[in-house]
């Protein structure tokens, strides 16, 4: 009982106090413990990235190379999972298959579920930063029929992805820098976005004392939302439908059409009122990668047609609603190889970490309680039971 506010969708309210990413939509800014998104992602590496999401300081020499040296450590899964994946139809998608071992880490590593140390707690966060990618990867094989690659530790974070999800042991595989520079850039713009679905449910889910592999599993969940993270294969999908230039005015007045519930993926932001910060950074990216492996993807002019008429439109215009970074991360996927059923899969992996540092920040939160929304009861008042045989 007592007094509370209705608040359908949380858009006026602030559920946590937290150090860790600022937003401002009016202006399109993001900051990850103050550094700005479009810096990291030039000047940084996901490593570093994750080490300032967790700590709050971006490490120095000596802390970068332990971390570096934790993580890979930790990159391998236990070789019983292998089985747990031979489980699943091998048209299952990779999504369902990456939040169920997920989930099921927690039955794996029993030495690290206790919240209440702060030691298991960090050996948490390393496993669940270091497996994803070794996760995601096997997700992809199992689903092609090709066999599981294991990691390599002398490679980059983002080389050994493209190592376990590309390589086929009868023959040598080449990384190709430019494709190893954009997936860091990818990990990097996704690695931490504030109090969005998927994190607060990692926190909601969390706030009960769950061990943090069920957490990220319940992340994992709600991300797979096409309002969510699955924006990025849903644009793909969309441009795929729409087929030809000549057929985007046709799909434009679909979305402005009030009646259609058809939205146009990949635009529109719940924060961002203005151009999102990462979309630049992913719009780049997207051209270099699409150059270097000289892709020509009559895709890409159609997004680009797209991407114009959406930015000119008086509909969206008004409504503030600008190209995403989903709108461009698919595409680059596209080009480097990836099917559309792992986009989302791959957002889940950068995500990890700002799930975790999120989760972290929680439990050490002093005004930290379980998440326990009210709500406006809208059925029936009391009334009497009816028996079986009286009923119409
Ligand atoms: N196409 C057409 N109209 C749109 C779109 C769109 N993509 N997005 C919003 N609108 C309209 C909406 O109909 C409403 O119009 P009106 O005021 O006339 O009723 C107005 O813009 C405001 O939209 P809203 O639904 O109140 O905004 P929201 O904050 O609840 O929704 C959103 C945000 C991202 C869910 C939405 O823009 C959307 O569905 N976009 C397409 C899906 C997408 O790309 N999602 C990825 C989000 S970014 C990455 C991530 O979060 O994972």
């Amino acid at each position: 009982t007592g007094m509370f506010t209705y608040d359908p969708g949380f858009t006026s309210t602030g559920s946590c106090d937290s150090e860790i990413t600022y937003i401002d939509g009016d202006e399109g800014i993001l900051l990850h413990r103050g550094y700005a998104i479009d810096e990291l992602a030039e000047k940084s590496n996901f490593l570093e990235v994750c080490y300032l999401l967790l700590h709050g300081e971006l490490p120095n020499a000596a802390q970068e190379a332990e971390f570096e040296h934790t993580i890979t450590r930790h990159t391998m899964v236990h070789e019983q999972i292998h089985h747990f994946y031979r489980g699943f139809r091998r048209d299952a998608h990779p999504m369902a298959v990456l939040c169920g071992v997920t989930g099921a880490l927690s039955a794996f590593y029993h030495d690290s579920t206790d919240v209440h140390d702060p030691r298991q707690r960090e050996v948490a966060s390393h496993r669940l930063i270091a497996k994803l990618p070794t996760l995601a990867a096997m997700a992809y094989k199992y689903s092609i029929g090709q066999p599981f690659i294991y990691p390599r530790n002398d490679l980059s974070f983002a080389e050994n992805f493209l190592h376990m999800t590309f390589a086929v042991p009868a023959e040598e595989y080449k990384i190709n820098p430019v494709m190893a520079r954009a997936m860091d850039r990818i990990l990097i713009l996704h690695a931490d976005h504030e109090q969005n679905a998927s994190t607060s449910t990692v926190r909601l889910a969390g706030s009960s004392g769950a061990n943090p592999f069920a957490c990220i599993a319940a992340g994992i969940a709600s991300l797979w939302g096409p309002a969510h993270g699955g924006a990025n294969e849903a644009v793909l999908k969309m441009l795929g439908e729409i087929g030809s230039k000549d057929r985007v005015g046709e799909f434009v007045k679909k979305a402005k059409d009030k009646d259609d519930p058809f939205r146009l993926m990949g635009f529109g932001h719940r924060v961002y009122k203005n151009y999102d910060p990462r979309a630049k950074v992913m719009r780049a990216t997207c051209y270099e990668v699409l150059e270097e492996l000289g892709v020509k993807d009559p895709l890409l002019d159609l997004a680009m047609a797209l991407e114009k008429i959406a930015l000119e439109d008086e509909y969206f215009v008004e409504r503030k609603l600008y190209p995403n970074v989903d709108f461009y991360s698919g595409i680059i996927l596209k080009a480097m190889g990836f099917p559309t059923s792992m986009f989302t899969v791959l957002f889940a992996v950068a995500r990890t970490v700002g799930w975790i540092a999120q989760w972290t920040e929680m439990i050490g939160d002093p005004h930290q309680k379980i998440g326990r929304p009210r709500q406006l009861f809208t059925g029936h008042t009391s009334r009497e039971f009816v028996p079986l045989n009286e009923r119409g």
